[in-house]
């Protein structure tokens, strides 16, 4: 018999194929009532591969009695709760290490185009500007400028390899202090006020929601740029938004938005934002690589030895 899992969300398409060879799946996503599909279920599903935003909370776990794992697309887990996983004594996994090299790329390309105004001089060319009027306006260099990291982890340092290749200082702001060279700064306002580009790399959910408000966009200032590849919620997004409509700092480059894959219309106007649909580690190589990781925390678990890489 095989382990019956539930699919969250409609994800990879690799992985989706090879869970379903090898486990039965059933996908809530697809289920028009879902309480009525988690009722057929309750005593039969061992397992969740959660993809996308779909909360995994204390309400679907009680739903599912016999739940023993829930294997995240992602290292990100903060739409897992995981007070109420580890109260019911549920596995939790990620994907943490294989993405690191991807999102960090990611995350120099917002720092190139939110100072060079990259997309926005694509557009000036398209719209037949550079004919018409003459060059782009000049943009901002990226060499010796300090770039402020706002929770220095495997992929924040994964980014400081990147920014101190292109020239750039580094700070950065962490709960604990690291032994790393770069200088700490003990809150992420003077992190702020003490960076040109303020780089958020924090982990989402309730400890870090609106981290960023409007004291540390004064601190990151009319000069300072804010770049955020982390999740939506650590930013106050309408603070944000009128930050930058207002000018009051000069520009921000965003890969992750509060209410994805819905974002205030009132950013696309900006000519002083750059907006990426969530896409830090969409290669096909890096979600390949993440749906590897989380099919081998499913199938060590599920033929009964510890899984690779635990969250809770
Ligand atoms: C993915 C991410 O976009 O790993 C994460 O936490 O945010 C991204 O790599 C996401 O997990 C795919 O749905």
């Amino acid at each position: 018999m095989k382990p019956e899992l539930i699919f969250t969300g409609k994800g990879h398409a690799g992985t989706q194929a090879t869970l379903a060879a090898e486990f039965t799946v059933h996908k809530l996503y697809e289920a028009s009532d879902g309480d009525a599909f988690l009722k057929t279920l309750r005593d039969k599903v061992r397992g969740i591969a959660s993809f996308g935003h779909l909360p995994v909370d204390g309400k679907l776990m009680d739903a599912l009695p016999k739940l023993e794992i829930i294997a995240n697309f992602g290292v990100g887990v903060d739409q897992i709760n995981l007070d109420d996983a580890k109260k019911r004594k549920i596995i939790v996994t990620n994907t943490p290490d294989v993405l690191n090299e991807c999102v960090a790329d990611t995350a120099i390309a917002l720092v190139l185009c939110a100072l060079r105004k990259l997309p926005q001089s694509d557009a000036y060319l398209r719209a037949g500007s550079w004919a018409a009027k003459g060059p782009y306006p000049l943009a901002t260099s990226l060499g010796g400028k300090t770039l402020g990291i706002l929770g220095l982890g495997r992929i924040g340092e994964a980014i400081a390899k990147r920014a101190m290749a292109m020239g750039m200082k580094i700070r950065y702001h962490n709960r604990r202090k690291k032994d790393v060279p770069h200088p700490y700064d003990p809150d992420p306002v003077a992190l702020a006020k003490n960076s040109d580009v303020l780089m958020i790399v924090t982990p989402g959910g309730a400890e870090t929601k609106n981290l960023v408000g409007a004291k540390a966009l004064d601190a990151v200032g009319p000069t300072g740029y804010v770049c955020n590849i982390a999740r939506g919620s650590v930013i106050d997004e309408p603070v944000l938004l009128r930050y930058l409509q207002e000018n009051k700092i000069a520009g921000a480059g965003l890969d992750v938005f509060a209410d994805e894959p819905r974002v205030p219309p009132e950013f696309f106007k900006l000519e002083n934002a750059v907006l990426f649909p969530h896409v830090g580690s969409a290669t096909a190589e890096t979600r390949k690589a993440m749906g590897d990781l989380q099919i081998e925390n499913l199938r060590l678990h599920f033929s009964g030895k510890p899984v690779a890489t635990r969250v809770v």
